[in-house]
């Protein structure tokens, strides 16, 4: 789709799926989030009109509900959603679209108006920290195009320990553009770095697609204070990545919400959904696809490790702690995994066991004349 001109304009399936993951994420973010912190903050940095021409919400409105509907919202403290649009006649719309939905002082929803990217950033920066330096902060980058989003502007959102960031990222336009010279600085802006080049020597739109994406989210591992990311594709006509939703975040915690919103979103294998075929009613339920996992447990074998770690370990590939309840569960059966402390407990792994791993024994050749 190119940019619209008019103020509103039509949602597209991939737009449907985009705002399933902003609230499976948002669920559990504010979940445990708004019951912890006296103060959280969320800034939309590309709100939108707040509604589509077809009648689907925009996004302030899915973060609104996402509190007002949470069970537990009775209990949330301070939520300020900045929404920042840089259209007047959107940020209008916007407005009077806010002003309709009935809520609680804890819930501030501010309609402000855009800058330049970095010393916009700023002040956001300084607004959404005004009460303590530290206060939560989720960073939704949901610009038209790979060009509104900067890498000095990823870096600045990530600065503080406890903000997060949430990126659209134009898998499409960046494959299409990536062997074009003319294109290459403002890639090397986007990337932060000059190592994305390397994916051009990978053959195919998909494996190439994936790699540019690798190289992207590296860049953000690689800034400081333990930095950790996640991506979920959005594939169209063809099976490759259109765009994919990224998250980065320095709290592994972050992590587990955006793992379970992946999981809810893609049940087969937590990673893309395709906008053509989303929620197609199917005949049968997918089966989870949970062997990466087993293949790093079982690169364990001989040793011993804690639950904890094995939870930390599932959520830096993508997974989930129930997930590594599943994985455990068929080691042990098959042999494989074993719980060696505590001897006695009323579930099979508790949060502090310690599990010990074994090397599959070769099948016995039951053809060997004894
Ligand atoms: C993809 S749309 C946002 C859709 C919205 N996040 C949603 O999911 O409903 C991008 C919006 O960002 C606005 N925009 C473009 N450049 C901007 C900037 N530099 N700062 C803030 N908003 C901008 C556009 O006018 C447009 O309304």
């Amino acid at each position: 789709m190119g940019q619209p001109d008019e103020l509103l304009w039509d949602s597209e399936p991939r737009t449907v799926i985009k705002h399933r993951i902003y609230r499976r994420y948002l669920d559990c973010w504010m979940g445990k989030i708004c019951q912890s912190f006296q103060h959280a903050t969320i800034v939309d940095a590309f709100a939108g009109p707040g509604v589509y021409k077809d009648g689907l919400d925009g996004s302030p409105v899915v973060i609104a509900k996402a509190f007002l509907e949470h069970l537990h919202s009775e209990r949330f403290n301070n939520l300020s959603v900045l929404c920042v649009e840089k259209r007047k006649d959107r940020r209008d719309h916007l407005e009077s679209l806010l002003k309709g939905i009935s809520r609680p002082t804890k819930l501030r929803l501010d309609v402000l108006e855009a800058g330049e990217a970095l010393a916009r950033h700023a002040q956001l920066d300084a607004i959404a920290h005004q009460y303590h330096p530290q206060t939560p902060t989720l960073w939704i980058l949901d610009p038209f195009n790979w060009g509104g989003v900067p890498f000095e502007l990823v870096r600045a959102c990530l600065r503080r320990p406890r903000d997060e960031v949430l990126i659209t990222w134009f898998a499409d336009e960046i494959y299409r553009f990536c062997e074009d010279p003319s294109k290459e600085a403002a890639l090397d802006r986007h990337f932060g770095h000059g190592a994305w080049r390397e994916a051009r020597k990978v053959r195919g739109e998909g494996p190439r697609k994936e790699a540019l994406l690798k190289a992207y989210r590296q860049g953000i591992e690689s800034l400081p204070g333990n930095t950790f990311t996640e991506s979920f594709s959005v594939a169209s006509k063809n099976a490759h990545a259109r765009y994919s939703l990224m998250f980065a975040t320095h709290d592994m915690r972050g992590m587990a919400c955006f793992n379970q919103a992946k999981w809810r979103t893609d049940p087969h294998r937590g990673q893309s959904a395709n906008e053509w075929t989303y929620e197609r009613p199917t005949l049968f339920d997918p089966e989870p696809d949970l062997s990466r996992l087993r293949r790093g447990f079982e690169s364990f074998a001989g040793h011993a490790r804690t639950f904890e770690s094995l939870v930390n370990l599932a959520q830096r590939l993508g997974f989930t702690e129930p997930q590594v309840r599943t994985t455990l569960n068929e080691m042990a059966e098959d042999g494989l995994a074993i719980r060696e402390s505590p001897v006695k407990s009323k579930t099979p792994w508790p949060a502090a066991s310690l599990i010990r791993f074994y090397v599959p024994t070769p099948e016995e050749d039951t053809d060997k004349v004894p």
